[in-house]
Order: structure tokens, then sequence, then C-alpha cells
């Protein structure tokens, strides 16, 4: 699925993988402005907490970055329109995007099933971009942090470094 989604992307070219400096406190607060009347129709309250006077940037494609965010609002109205609530977050001092709700979960949406398409293109499109989901999610909720990805300790670097 991985291998396929990412050739499809990267040979389609509608949306080619453009990383540039990004501005997440703006990126974000764009995708909620866009998404707030979706939500208000469903009757979610929506509980915002964007910094207004800092930011943080990174490394990014914006369009890749909104369509993380727009797969993840439309989850919550597909899946999770039952808790009424929803949480998100831009925490400049840990570097993250938080989003919650307060649905059934993941393993207990009673609703229809998609091809889960959704959430491979953004675990592909975040790993594209050094960055990774961490995904919580019971009973009570699903909570969403989107942060920079630890790189990966390369054993051989290591070695030669004792080496030399
Ligand atoms: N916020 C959420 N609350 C509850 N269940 C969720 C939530 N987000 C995702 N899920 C569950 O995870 C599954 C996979 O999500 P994914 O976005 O990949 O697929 P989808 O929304 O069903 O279809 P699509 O490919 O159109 O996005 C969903 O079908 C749903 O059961
Ligand atoms: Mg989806």
């Amino acid at each position: 699925m991985d291998d396929l989604l990412s050739y499809t992307l990267l040979t389609s070219g509608k949306h080619p993988f453009e990383p540039t400096s990004t501005d997440i406190g703006r990126l974000v607060r764009a995708s909620v402005a866009a998404w707030y009347p979706a939500f208000e129709e469903k009757e979610i309250q929506l509980d915002v907490d964007l910094p207004t006077e800092e930011t943080f940037y990174w490394e990014a494609d914006p369009k890749w970055m909104t369509r993380v965010l727009d797969n993840l609002f439309q989850n919550i109205l597909r899946h999770a329109a039952e808790g009424k609530y929803a949480n998100i977050v831009v925490d400049v001092e840990q570097e993250l995007i938080i989003v919650a709700d307060r649905g059934p979960g993941m393993d207990n949406s009673p609703y229809e099933h998609g091809a889960g398409i959704g959430l491979s293109t953004l675990n592909y499109m975040l790993k594209k971009m050094k960055l990774k989901a961490d995904f919580t999610s019971n009973e009570n909720g699903t909570r969403v942090a989107i942060g920079r990805a630890l790189p990966k300790v390369n054993p051989e670097v290591n070695t030669m470094i004792t080496e030399m």
C-alpha cells in the first residue's frame, strides 16, 4: 500500500513534494478557519489553542501539511462527530500539532470504514517530511500528536566514529 501511494503521488505530478520553511502556527490557523463551518454545521465544539505571537517552522510542503490536517479533520467529522468536541493545539514549546476528539475511538468507530487511504497517505506524507503522527485512541476519544521524527541512529556511523 505504501509503495502504491508513494508511486501514485510521485508520478502523477499532481502533488509534487516541494519542501520549504513553513510557518506551522499560520498554516494550522488557516486550515482551522477553512474547516470551521463544517465543524459548526455538525455542532462540534471547537476548542482551539493557537499561538498568536509565536510560532515555529518545519521544513515541510505546506500543501502536503494542509492535506494531512484535512485528513484528520475529515476523520473527526466522519468518525467522531458524536463526541461533539474537537481540540486543536499548536504547542510552540514542544513543536507539536495536537488534534483530539471525544469520539468513540478508532477501534470502536461504528461508521462505515472507508478504504483507509486517508491515514496511509497521512503517514506517508509525514514520513517524507521527516515528521510523524502518534495516535492515542480509546473509547473516550482519539488524540493525534504530530511532531518531528527522531532521526534513526545509524549503527554504521557509530562504528565509524569509534574507529576514527
Ligand atoms: N478520529 C477518529 N475517531 C474514530 N475513528 C477514527 C478516527 N480517525 C480514523 N478512525 C478510524 O480509522 C479508520 C481509518 O481511517 P482513514 O482516514 O485511513 O480511512 P477512512 O476515513 O475510513 O477513509 P478515507 O480513505 O476516505 O480517509 C477509519 O475508517 C475509522 O474507523
Ligand atoms: Mg479518513
